[in-house]
């Protein structure tokens, strides 16, 4: 059994990790730190052992193996270096931090302290995406040509919200428009050499609330990736190939759609869907942990993670 601790009473952690390291049948949380008071209602809310009123004092607590930094994106690496001293294990959240740099630094603290490090892009574990490498590799579409990814919403702009703070890391790309540059480099299987991007900026904020990215790969795709805080919700990726098509409606939060994921395949046969189910934020603990017990490797997702990170470093010199 992994014992965990939390780092802050992030939305997204009550949301959907603390759940989900709860449904697990080899992790127990043990503890959660706040640093504005709210340890004891988290610690209520989920039946957590152990509340914190600083991130020190969990980090401290010997018992912890590993820890979930859920904080703005300013703060990851502080907290990754802090907890990695401490000897944790480290699931953090996307994106790692704001500069390529920064995460080769992070990536260095972990091996060093021997501790794993996981960027939570908890897209990647639900099964759908492995059925369309599958589909990719079993020349379903023919040659892939190019992939197109968005994903938008919109939110209640009379509350803070560490999205439309640029000190914090906001900004649409930094929070959603990264899931389609991770799912370029992810699917298409190979490293942005060329970009353009176009971003519209919040006038009262100076954040990117809309960006329009463009990508060749090196392997000759391209990609094509679109992220909006002023739009409605969309999630989704389509993959084009010589002879096809794959679509996939809910690609980042299947969650929202009972876990459901979907993947509608066109070609020159016809037309069909296939759906399927996966606890993609449950998966991900899994896999984290597995790595921790039988000390595997993450080096193939830290590739990932470096490049997405140097792309949108890239991406955000406007
Ligand atoms: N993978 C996903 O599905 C997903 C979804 C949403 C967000 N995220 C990522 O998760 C992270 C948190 O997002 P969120 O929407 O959950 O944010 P949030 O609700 O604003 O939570 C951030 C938490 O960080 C702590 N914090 C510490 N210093 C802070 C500061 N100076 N300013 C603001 N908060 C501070 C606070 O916890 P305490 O006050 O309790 O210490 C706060 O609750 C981001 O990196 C975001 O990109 C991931």
């Amino acid at each position: 059994m992994i014992k965990w601790g939390i780092l802050g009473a992030a939305n997204i952690a009550r949301k959907a990790l603390i759940p989900a390291i709860q449904r697990t049948e080899d992790s127990e949380i043990i503890a959660i730190a706040s640093s504005s008071g709210k340890e004891k209602e988290v610690q209520q809310q989920f039946g957590i052992e152990k509340a914190y009123g600083s991130y020190e004092e969990l980090l401290q607590d010997s018992e912890i193996e590993a820890v979930y930094i859920p904080l703005p994106n300013h703060l990851h690496k502080k907290w990754v270096f802090e907890a990695a001293k401490a000897g944790k294990h480290i699931l953090c959240e996307k994106p790692a931090s704001l500069t390529h740099q920064d995460v080769i630094e992070m990536i260095e603290v972990c091996n060093e302290n021997h501790v794993q490090f996981l960027e939570a892009f908890m897209y990647q574990f639900h099964p759908q995406h492995h059925r369309v490498k599958e589909l990719i590799a079993e020349g379903e579409i023919g040659e892939v040509e190019y992939l197109r990814a968005s994903f938008s919403f919109s939110f209640d702009r009379s509350k803070y919200n560490i999205r439309l703070d640029k000190e914090k890391g906001g900004g649409a790309l930094w929070d959603v428009g990264c899931y389609g540059t991770h799912t370029a480099i992810n699917l298409l299987d190979s490293d942005p050499i060329e970009h353009t991007v176009k971003s519209s900026l919040d006038d009262e904020y100076g954040v990117d609330v809309t960006s329009l990215v463009t990508l060749r790969m090196e392997n000759g795709t391209m990609a094509q990736v679109d992220c909006s805080f002023n739009a409605p919700l969309r999630h989704q990726y389509e993959v084009l190939g010589t002879k096809g098509s794959i679509q996939i409606p809910f690609a980042y939060r299947p969650d929202a759609n009972d876990h459901k994921g979907v993947i509608k395949v066109s070609n020159q046969d016809g037309s069909y869907e296939e759906t399927i189910i996966g606890d993609q934020y449950k998966l991900q603990v899994e896999t984290f942990t597995k790595a921790i017990k039988q000390n595997e490797s993450l080096k193939s997702y830290h590739d990932k993670t470096l490049e997405n990170i140097k792309l949108l470093e890239q991406l955000y010199k406007y």
